[in-house]
């Protein structure tokens, strides 16, 4: 008999998790406003809210914790960090930020102004604040098989070259800010980016003079992916194959919540010193001096350690099996799913499962609460309600997909975890012609709506 896979890895220290009965949580949600971002953690049993920040560190990764050196400047847990960061991507410079998002902040300060054209695969939603924050705009485009959930393509994170080519030929050089590629496409569904398609990009940049940036938050997921689809890649090591995506680029930032597997922290790579010069200014108003730049020395010591654990292939394959296991089992309920799946979460499109609800009554965050309602899981809503409105008609802008993101935590749940949050899709999946209404605006923030937003559940 072929033994069965199993994880890399054993478990030393356990959380306990609050078990609660489906009245409770109709009392909870209620209280909260239908939003899940209001419900306390207690209230959750399995969060996949999202797979940032939220992963389990090593015993490694805690030990290095006690070895931070604390000192404002120069510290030894900044040389650490940069080491295993010119070790893991190639880049020489770097200046450490408090999270994903500060090292946008930071860099596009320098390279982004007013009226720019920022294109890119997709852009993360911060990413994209970030751009039009600056009065720029920012350009996904994306291919066109990512907006087809069945469309069978290794790679629907890739840009379309086409598409990209013609926004560079269409783009003054001075307003061409940069292109942002995101690997792996969080907003096309956790999916991956190719080799190929990174070397597009970098033609395409050099022929048109931009600067390529890759937002590399699961760019260790990104490298699997093309370790095991692309071919020529599949004797490569992660880290060999990382490398190479980062020769592409010209800079790279870091949420290191996601792939680093820490609980808080980021960065930003450089290879042209004089850019990272430039960037040093506003990473010392904005974070902090420029060996620490928002980040404890113990959390950068942790960070260190987190890029090799988070390019380890066995680590990796690992991950991604659990991710594709909780996606198998919930497609052979019928469930439609974006597939193939993604890297670090499985997208549901919530259209298709509850074609009865219409965009306006939000039917991906009426499933969302379903899926808290039938077994505690708490899930993210990408549809209308994060889509937000247009910032000029105030109406809702109706993006092609209502998609319900289950974003799974790195090293934390079992796999008994997954079959039990694809049974309880499966039972929503089952009683859905009883789901016959979805949910109404009772109070929203004018911008980012979807943290903060109030609702009431219509029947
Ligand atoms: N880029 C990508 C691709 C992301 O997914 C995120 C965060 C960021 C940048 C910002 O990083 O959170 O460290 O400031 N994504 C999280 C998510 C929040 O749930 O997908 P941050």
């Amino acid at each position: 008999m072929n033994l069965p896979y199993c994880e890399p890895h054993k478990i030393k220290t356990v959380e306990s998790l609050k078990r609660s009965t489906v009245s409770e949580r109709r009392e909870w949600i209620r209280e909260a406003s239908y939003n899940l971002f209001n419900l306390r953690s207690e209230q959750v049993f399995v969060d996949l809210l999202t797979d940032s920040g939220t992963g389990a560190m090593s015993d490694r990764q805690w030990a290095a914790i006690m070895t931070g050196d604390e000192s404002y400047a120069g510290a030894s847990s900044y040389y650490t960090l940069k080491e295993a960061i010119r070790d893991i991507t190639g880049f020489e410079y770097f200046l450490p930020t408090h999270q994903g998002r500060a090292a946008e902040n930071v860099l596009f300060s320098v390279l982004v102004k007013e009226g720019d054209i920022v294109p890119g695969n997709a852009h993360f939603d911060t990413t994209k604040g970030h751009i039009e924050f600056r009065k720029a705009v920012a350009v996904d485009c994306t291919v066109e098989t990512a907006r087809d959930i069945f469309a069978d393509d290794p790679f629907k994170g890739n840009v379309d070259l086409g598409r990209l080519e013609k926004v560079l030929k269409e783009t003054p050089r001075e307003k061409l800010g940069c292109i942002v590629m995101t690997v792996t496409n969080n907003t096309a569904g956790g999916q991956p980016v190719s080799m190929a398609n990174l070397r597009g990009v970098r033609e395409l940049a050099d022929r048109y003079g931009a600067t390529v940036i890759i937002d590399s938050a699961r760019f260790a997921e990104n490298a699997y992916f093309i370790k095991t689809r692309e071919e020529g890649y599949s004797e490569k090591s992660i880290r060999d194959i990382a490398r190479e995506m980062f020769s592409y680029s010209d800079v790279m930032t870091m949420s290191s919540k996601k792939d680093a597997i820490v609980n808080i922290g980021g960065f930003i790579g450089f290879r042209d010193k004089e850019l990272f010069r430039r960037a040093s200014t506003y990473n010392i108003m904005f974070e902090g001096f420029i060996t620490y730049g928002g980040m404890a020395g113990r959390d950068m010591n942790a960070l260190a350690t987190g890029l090799y654990e988070g390019t380890d292939c066995e680590y990796l394959e690992s991950r991604i099996r659990q991710v594709a296991r909780l996606g198998e089992k919930i497609a052979s309920a019928g469930v439609p799913v974006q597939q193939p799946f993604g890297g670090h979460a499985i997208f549901i499109d919530a259209g298709r499962f509850l074609p009865h609800i219409p965009a306006g009554e939000f039917p991906a965050q009426r499933l969302a609460v379903e899926f808290y309602l039938e077994g505690g899981i708490r899930s993210a809503e990408i549809g209308t309600l994060m889509a937000d409105r247009d910032p000029v008609t105030r109406e809702n802008r109706h993006p092609e997909l209502e998609l319900v993101r289950l974003a799974v935590p790195r090293r934390v749940y079992t796999d008994n975890h997954m079959d039990y949050v694809a049974a309880a899709v499966g039972n929503v999946f089952e009683r859905r012609d009883r789901i016959t209404r979805g949910l109404a605006i009772k109070w929203e923030a004018p911008i980012m709506r979807h943290f903060t937003i109030e609702l009431e559940l219509l029947h």
